[in-house]
C-alpha cells in the first residue's frame, strides 16, 4: 500500500502556486503509477475527480468536493532512437527540473522552455510554450489512462491535438489522465533566439556561437527579470492567453492604438498581446486588497499573501471588462478557474 497515500480535508494551499488556501475532501498520492489503477479504485464513481499535478496552472475559486488526485512518480527512462533519444518521463517529475536534466545530458531543444513551473504531466495539456517554442515539438507520444474505460493508452502527438496553449487534454478535461510523457531528444537542433530579448542578451554577453545551454541562460535570465517568481509571490504565470483575432480586427486595433503589438500570424490571424493591453487600461501592478495585477507583467495575476480564489477572479474579471470595454476583446483565462 506504500505507493498510494491518502488524506481527507486536505489543505491544498501548498499544492497550488496562486498560493489559495483551500481544501480537497480527498486527497490521494500516487507514488508509483504502477498503483494508478489501484487509486482510481479508491476514488468514488460518482464524485468529481481532480488531477493536479504542480498547481501552476489553476486558480481555485472554492474547496474541491472531490478527490484531487496527485502523481508524484518521477522516473526517467532513456532509450536510444534515430533522430534524437526516446525519454519516457512519470507525470510527477518537474519540469523545470528536467529541462536542466536533459541540458546536462547533451540534449537539445527544451532549452527555450526553462523555468516554467509545473509537472512533466501538465507540460502537455496546455502545450506550454515560451520564447518560440513549444513543448508539442519535442513530444513523441503521451500514456494516459482513458478515465471511462480505465485502459492506459499511448497517444500519437496528432491524436493529442495540439495548438497554442491548447490540447485534447484541456477541451476533454475529464477523458484522460496523463501519466507519463514520451520526448523525442536530439542533441543537435537548430537553435531559436529570434524571440525578443534572446538574441540580445547573447550579443551582450559576446557569445556569438550558443550552446543550448547559453540559450537557456539568457531565457532564464530574461524571465527573472520579467516574471515574478511563485516562490516570492503567488501567480500562476500569464493569467489569459493571448487573443488571436482576425486580420481586420487587428487593423483595426492598430488603426486606433497605433502602440499595440501585433504579431502576423498568417494571412487571416494575427495575435495581440493581452499583456499590453491590460497595461494600457492601467491595471498593470494594482490592487485591491491581495489580489492583483504584477507591476513586472501586467498578464500575471497574483496573490501578495492571503487573496481568496473569488478575490482573485475578481480582479481577473475587471481586467476582462476593462480590455472588452476598451478593445472590443474578450480575454480568456489560460489557466484553469475551477
Ligand atoms: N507587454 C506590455 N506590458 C506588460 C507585459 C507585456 O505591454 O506588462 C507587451 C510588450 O509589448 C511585450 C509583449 O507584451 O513586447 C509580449 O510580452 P512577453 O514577451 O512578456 O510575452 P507575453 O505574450 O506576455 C507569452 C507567454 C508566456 C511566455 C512569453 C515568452 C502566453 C499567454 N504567454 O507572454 O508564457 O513566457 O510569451 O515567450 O502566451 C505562461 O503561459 O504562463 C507564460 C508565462
Amino acid at each position: 500500500m506504500g505507493a498510494i497515500e491518502t488524506s481527507s480535508n486536505a489543505t491544498l494551499q501548498g499544492m497550488n502556486t496562486m498560493g489559495v488556501a483551500v481544501r480537497a475532501r480527498r486527497l490521494v498520492t500516487v507514488k508509483q503509477l504502477d498503483a494508478m489503477e489501484r487509486a482510481l479504485d479508491q476514488v468514488a464513481a460518482d464524485a468529481p475527480l481532480l488531477v493536479l499535478g504542480g498547481g501552476s496552472n489553476i486558480l481555485f475559486r472554492q474547496d474541491f468536493d472531490g478527490t484531487v488526485l496527485h502523481i508524484a512518480d518521477q522516473e526517467i527512462d532513456v532509450s536510444p532512437g534515430n533522430g534524437g533519444d526516446l525519454v519516457t518521463v512519470a507525470a510527477g517529475a518537474e519540469w523545470d527540473g528536467f529541462v536542466r536534466w536533459s541540458l546536462a545530458q547533451g540534449y537539445a531543444g527544451l532549452e527555450n522552455l526553462i523555468l516554467i513551473p509545473g509537472s512533466v504531466g501538465a507540460a502537455p495539456i496546455q502545450n506550454i510554450g515560451a520564447y518560440g517554442r513549444e513543448v508539442s515539438e519535442f513530444i513523441e507520444a503521451v500514456d494516459v489512462i482513458d478515465r471511462a474505460t480505465r485502459e492506459r493508452r499511448r497517444l500519437s502527438p496528432a491524436e493529442c491535438e495540439f495548438g497554442y496553449r491548447d490540447s485534447i487534454f484541456k477541451r476533454e478535461r475529464d477523458r484522460y489522465i496523463v501519466i507519463r510523457v514520451i520526448f523525442r531528444l536530439p542533441r543537435q537542433h537548430p537553435l531559436r533566439t529570434d524571440y525578443a530579448g534572446v538574441q540580445q542578451w547573447l550579443d551582450d554577453h559576446d557569445i556569438d556561437d550558443p550552446r543550448p545551454a547559453d540559450v537557456a541562460q539568457a531565457v532564464e535570465s530574461l524571465r527573472r527579470s520579467k516574471l515574478p517568481d511563485p516562490a516570492d509571490i503567488g501567480n500562476t504565470g500569464s493569467f489569459f492567453k493571448n487573443p488571436i483575432v482576425s486580420s481586420s480586427k487587428a487593423e483595426a486595433v492598430r488603426a486606433a492604438f497605433p502602440d499595440a503589438p501585433v504579431f502576423p500570424l498568417d494571412d487571416e490571424h494575427a495575435k495581440l498581446s493581452a499583456g499590453w493591453m491590460i497595461e494600457h487600461c492601467g491595471l498593470k501592478g494594482t490592487r485591491e486588497g491581495d489580489a492583483g495585477f504584477s507591476a513586472k507583467h501586467a498578464l500575471v495575476l497574483v496573490n501578495h499573501g492571503e487573496a481568496s480564489g473569488e478575490q482573485l477572479w475578481s480582479m481577473a474579471q475587471r481586467a476582462i471588462d476593462a480590455v472588452e470595454g476598451t478593445f472590443g476583446i474578450r480575454l480568456e483565462p489560460e489557466p484553469l478557474v475551477l
